[in-house]
């Protein structure tokens, strides 16, 4: 193979970009992480004198997204150490850097507008063999590179790592009909033998196939939860191993992902499956979406905003999570654990067919 990764530069110091830059450098692999220049300064850059041009200023965006990263759990590296292998820079200043690439992955808000303007910026300075990719949860990849040079759409393909990727087998592959066959090949072999993946390649269908699935199942299942007066506990409950799913179960995966990627995805598919009937029943659900964007008005973002659908609280030293009233939008704190006979009677049960069926068969509010 004619490719080799060795050089590599994720764009987006977010929730995506920088775990994918510490899972890059625990496979042995030189990171740059770039990310916007911020248009204003905090009270604390304020009160020490900085300026907008000031370098720590231009870079803050960046090394906190690095700094989430170090501090993430379950841990994005490998050993923490390995994070003062990550070098920072930012779109302004560091774009050169891709003239050394032999990857640009794209992690940036989930955006066709900046996704597209980005990659107008990398086909000027990319090499020729520099293979590019974006990390969309389901913006048509095609779209993404379009008015790029042959070269560009020729290295160009979608590499959909899942939330945490150090810890997510599934990475989806996205060629495009311009994408050579070789580098398809060469980042399927890259993602699975240098970063323990396991390969999925997918059509450029909007969403493609985890995502399709997740928030078709995902806009049903709010739709459901708001109409039926369930809690956030009381959904997780029933919506984590005990079905067969992580323990992040519904709102605790919302949280992880991010309420306002959440909310984008939605949009993006809303408007691109009009033909779908049956998802957009769900998908234009007035309840939930004014949910989501009243959480995203607020900022209560989840994980990365320290409280969504969960809020960590401190009390007299110890962590509480409390949970979102879906209805008066207060955070409660923890009450009696839910409990629901179908639950207790299907954890009881061995196999995952075992405890669907006790689902199947009980009639309770699980
Ligand atoms: N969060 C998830 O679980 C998840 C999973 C898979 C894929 N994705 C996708 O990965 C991408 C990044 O998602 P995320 O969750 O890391 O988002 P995020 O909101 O945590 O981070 C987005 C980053 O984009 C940067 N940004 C904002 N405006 C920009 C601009 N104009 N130009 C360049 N950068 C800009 C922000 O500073 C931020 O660091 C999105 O395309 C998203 O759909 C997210």
């Amino acid at each position: 193979m004619k490719y080799q990764i060795n050089n590599a530069v994720v764009i987006g110091a977010g929730t995506m970009g920088a775990a994918l830059a510490a899972h890059l450098v625990n496979a042995g692999v030189r990171v740059t992480l770039l990310d916007i220049v911020p248009r204003q300064l905090t009270e604390e850059e304020k009160a020490r004198g900085l300026t907008l041009d000031d370098p720590q200023v231009r870079n803050r965006i960046v090394r906190q997204g690095l700094e989430r990263a170090k501090k993430s759990r379950p841990a994005s590296f490998f050993a923490p150490e390995l994070a003062d292998l990550v070098r920072i820079g930012n779109l302004e200043d560091d774009l050169d850097v891709i003239k050394e690439a032999d990857w640009v992955l794209e992690a940036v808000i989930e955006n066709l507008k900046i996704k597209q303007d980005l990659m107008a910026r990398i086909d000027e300075v990319r090499p020729e063999h520099c293979i590019v990719s974006t990390n969309t949860s389901g913006i048509p990849v095609t779209s993404i590179a379009e008015g790029r040079s042959e070269g560009f759409r020729q290295h160009f393909l979608g590499t959909h790592f899942f939330n945490p990727p150090r810890y997510l087998k599934l990475l989806e592959i996205i060629p495009t009909a311009d994408t050579l066959p070789e580098v398809v090949e060469f980042i399927s072999h890259f993602g699975e033998y240098r970063l323990g993946k396991g390969i999925v390649p997918c059509k450029d269908t909007p969403n493609f196939i985890g995502n399709r699935m997740g928030f078709g199942s995902g806009a049903f299942a709010l739709h459901y939860i708001l109409e039926n007066g369930y809690t956030v506990a009381e959904v997780d409950a029933i919506t984590g191993p005990v079905i067969g799913r992580p323990k992040t179960a519904t709102f605790r995966l919302m949280d992880l992902v991010g309420i306002d990627v959440w909310e984008h995805v939605g949009v993006n598919l809303a408007a691109a499956i009009p033909h779908d009937q049956h998802a957009q029943k769900y998908l234009q659900s007035e309840k939930a979406n004014k949910l989501i964007h009243t959480l995203v008005e607020r900022g209560w973002l989840g994980n990365k905003t320290g409280q969504g659908f969960y809020k960590q609280v401190r009390k007299n030293g110890k962590k509480e999570y409390w949970t979102l009233n879906l209805e008066t939008l207060e955070y409660e704190p923890p009450g009696e654990k839910p409990r629901f006979d179908s639950v207790g009677e299907a954890r009881g049960k061995e196999t995952l067919k075992e405890k669907l069926e006790v689902f199947m068969n009980s009639d309770d509010r699980a």
